[in-house]
């Protein structure tokens, strides 16, 4: 088994959360492993062009990806967060959630017009969350170059969300 087949090995599978008939993908254990996390960080940026300025990653383990990605391979970090956290706000998007509906806000004085952003998230569900993601950054007169995701939960139909998008994930299930 590759060192990256391990630490993917190590996402845990909740079932009914948040709520009932929802299999939950927890990948705290994956996290809380040194060498597993920084396998699945340097696979995670393999995935990203290399002329790619900035991360845009999404609340909240979003934040831990794009982080590990963003200091050990060089890029800038945006995080798109959750409304009632940022100062001040450049922009925002509405949109629905695998369960529920959601916001999401892209922080002033981040991403500029014509730079060129990876999206980064830990799991693509309905792609909601990455399709408002990818919105942000193109209002912002940036550019897109991949949706780089750990999980992709295949049955939710995020990839054909996203179609048209360069989209990669490390497993899909
Ligand atoms: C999860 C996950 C993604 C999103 C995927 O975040 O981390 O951001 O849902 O779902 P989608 O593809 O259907 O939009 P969540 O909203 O649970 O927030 P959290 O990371 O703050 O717990
Ligand atoms: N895990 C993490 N985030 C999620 C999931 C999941 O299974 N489904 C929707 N968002």
């Amino acid at each position: 088994m590759s060192q990256l087949e391990h630490a993917l090995g190590l996402i845990a599978e909740v079932p009914d959360f948040p709520q009932p008939g929802v299999l939950f993908r927890d990948l705290s254990p994956l996290f809380a492993d040194a060498k597993a996390f920084r396998v699945v960080v340097d696979a995670l940026a393999e995935t990203i062009p290399a002329d790619t300025d900035v991360l845009a990653a999404v609340e909240a383990r979003g934040f831990l990806l794009g982080g590990g990605i963003a200091a050990a391979h060089d890029f800038g970090l945006v995080p798109v967060r959750k409304p009632g956290k940022l100062p001040t706000v450049a922009d925002e998007v509405s949109y629905d959630l695998e369960y529920g509906s959601a916001t999401l806000q892209l922080p002033a004085g981040t991403i500029r017009a014509g730079q060129r952003v990876a999206v980064i998230d830990d799991v693509l569900a309905t792609g909601g969350t990455a399709a408002a993601t990818c919105e942000l950054v193109e209002r912002a007169g940036a550019e897109v170059t991949v949706v780089s995701v750990v999980v992709d939960l295949a049955a939710l139909g995020g990839r054909e969300r996203l179609a048209g998008r360069s989209v990669r994930t490390l497993l899909s299930v």
